[in-house]
């Protein structure tokens, strides 16, 4: 995600749209930009933080009253100059901003070139401004007419706000599937992708709604028409909420806001990447290497903390659906006791960061004995990005929380649909059960929005256990990494000391911690180990311990014997993972909550580790 600010009335555009930036810099600080329109169009536009644009833009000409800006989070094309927004038209007379994801820019982007275009980055952002332009010339349209039919040609989310400065009077804006708020002033507009950079200025707001066009003219008026050319009357709303909560979209943490953001993030991470009703599965970023992944000898998949939970998921997936035996290794491990790797691995560096230190220097290390090497990053441009062959972006926007929670879902989804792919390409997999899966992970964001309405309950759950000195977890299968997961969770936020455990293994020790004080959380979902995981409870109950179990809605044997229970949806085995560790991350949310604690700065971590 990114900020986008856009100002037009009476007043100088440039200290509204660098204010603005620098409220929504949480949402992405790869590079700012600006465009003034002041007669003519300044644009200025730097890699880095807002500061840095400051810094540029203060020998510049910076008057003008009506303007553009953006910061930026990658996605398409690394965190340059270059690729910094606002995008141009080829005939400069075009100025654009944009959030979101042009799925269909690759194709949109051939068929301009034949016509002619060429473009300066390597953006999606800047072939959605050229196919205005196109649009605009082809019928010689005003720029809302001409926004309106280039839209109805684009598959993505976009939120947009466009300059024409031959029609300088006007800001046009639309949107789909990113936010886009209008403030409405006396003879004033203001825009931005949340009410923060506006509610300074005016309370009246209009929440522009997926597949409108907004046009606003500099005398006060405005209109807004649908996709389909449909005059809409807009929904006056009143801003009701103080800054700082704005900013975390009216949550206490940025934590809890992206735990509410998965079904969202879930959903970015798959977006152009699976379409079960044609039957297919394709990560971009294995295009030029899918013959080397899907004959490789083994892969090996480094990372640390929840990154390396995502890689445990990933073993079970890879070795079930696409047959291919994995090694997961801490990176901090893996670096230092001489590792035998060939030029026949494929070496998977999972880091939401991109940046931490031990996952770079064995990633290094790898790169020196001839292994592929595949990084799955959210940070667009990182170290760890480019010193991969190839990669996938998991785009779920910033995480602000130091604790991982929309980036690990988004790892464990990117990682599904790659054992998919290669489990399809291997044949390893039956095309009705590929097909089945398909179908099913489509549904998995409307699942995850059904377990996050346990809300209240785990809340309720989580203050009869938050005193509790240690914890337990326990889970199997696909489920074991998420034991592990949520115990970080719990211990990295609460600062409760808790262990996760295979189920099986508790009997091998750690039943002896068990007793009255000690909450045990079971994730107990896996159909094919139910009566395995039925005995760990009861061994659990029979020690007087407190049992959690997260179970399959309908499993009323587990309720039976649990002290508490949360249901999530039954779902496809490989996928229990993303919805099992929803419950939990909120547990964790809420008991690091009731005991008082920092939870997006927990004490003693930072949110990238860049030291050794
Ligand atoms: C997880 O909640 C922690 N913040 C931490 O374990 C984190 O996952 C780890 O430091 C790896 O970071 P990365 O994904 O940016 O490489
Ligand atoms: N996809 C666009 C880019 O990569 C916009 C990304 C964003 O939402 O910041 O520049």
């Amino acid at each position: 995600m990114c900020g986008i600010i856009a100002y037009i009335g009476n007043k100088e555009a440039y200290p509204i749209l660098i204010k603005g930036l620098q409220r929504l810099e949480y949402r992405g600080y790869d590079s700012a930009g600006i465009a003034l329109m002041n007669g003519s169009l300044n644009i200025y536009k730097k890699r880095g933080k807002v500061q840095e644009l400051v810094d540029f833009a203060k020998h510049q000409n910076i008057s003008g009253s009506s303007g553009i800006g953006h910061t930026r989070w990658a996605t398409h094309g690394k965190p340059d100059d270059i690729n910094a927004h606002p995008h141009c038209s080829s005939d400069g007379r075009l100025t654009l901003v944009h959030n979101g994801i042009i799925e269909n820019y690759s194709p949109i982007k051939h068929a301009l070139e034949k016509k002619g275009h060429t473009f300066k980055s390597q953006t999606d952002t800047e072939v959605l401004v050229h196919l205005i332009e196109e649009v605009q010339k082809q019928d010689n349209l005003p720029i809302e007419e001409a926004v309106r039919v280039a839209l109805s040609k684009v598959v993505g989310a976009y939120a947009i706000v466009v300059i024409d400065k031959n029609d300088p009077d006007k800001l046009v804006a639309a949107r789909k599937g990113s936010p886009l708020v209008v403030g409405i002033g006396d003879d004033e507009f203001f825009l931005a992708s949340d009410g923060t950079p506006i509610v300074e200025y005016t309370k009246k707001v209009v929440y522009l709604e997926d597949e409108h066009i907004a046009t606003m003219h500099r005398n006060g008026k405005y209109e807004i028409r649908t996709i389909d050319n449909e005059v809409h009357t807009p929904f006056v709303d009143e801003l009701n909420m103080e800054i700082e909560r704005m900013e975390k979209g009216g949550y206490d943490y940025f934590m809890l806001k992206e735990i509410y953001e998965q079904p969202t993030t879930i959903q970015d991470a798959m977006r152009g990447r699976i379409n079960a009703e044609e039957g297919w599965v394709r990560l971009g970023g294995m295009d030029d290497h899918v013959d080397i992944v899907k004959d490789a000898q083994r892969f090996i998949i480094l990372g640390c903390g929840t990154s390396w939970h995502a890689g445990l998921i990933a073993e079970y997936l890879f070795e079930d659906l696409a047959r291919i035996p994995v090694e997961v290794e801490y990176a901090s491990e893996f670096r230092y006791r001489n590792p035998v790797i060939t030029d026949k691995d494929v070496v998977i560096a999972i880091s939401q960061s991109g940046e931490t230190a031990d996952t770079y220097a064995a990633l290094e290390l790898a790169k020196k004995n001839g292994a592929l090497l595949y990084g799955i990053v959210n940070v667009v441009g990182s170290s760890i990005a480019r010193l991969t062959d190839a990669g996938s972006y998991i785009h779920c926007g910033p995480e602000i929380g130091v604790a991982s929670t929309k980036a690990f879902t988004a790892q464990v989804t990117l990682l599904t649909l790659m054992a998919l792919q290669i489990g399809h390409e291997r044949g390893t997999i039956s095309d009705e059960y590929f097909k089945k899966l398909l179908i099913e992970l489509e549904n998995i964001p409307e699942k995850v929005k059904k377990v996050l309405d346990s809300n209240d309950k785990i809340k309720y759950i989580a203050a009869e256990i938050k005193d509790s000195p240690n914890a337990m977890y326990l889970g199997r299968g696909y489920n074991f990494p998420i034991a592990l997961e949520g115990a970080l969770k719990l211990k990295e936020i609460s600062y409760i000391h808790a262990e996760g455990y295979p189920a099986a293994e508790m009997k091998h020790g750690p039943i002896a911690l068990i007793d009255e004080n000690m909450p045990v959380i079971v994730i107990a979902t896996n159909k094919s180990l139910n009566d395995k995981i039925v005995s760990n409870i009861q061994e659990v109950k029979a020690r007087k311990g407190v049992v959690l179990a997260i179970v399959t809605e309908g499993d009323n044997e587990i309720s039976r014997i649990a002290d508490y229970t949360i249901e999530i949806p039954d779902t496809e085995e490989p996928f229990t993972p993303l919805l099992s560790v929803i419950p939990l991350q909120l547990l964790s949310y809420y008991i690091a909550v009731m005991r008082g604690c920092n939870v997006d700065q927990p004490r003693n971590l930072a949110k990238s580790v860049t030291v050794e």
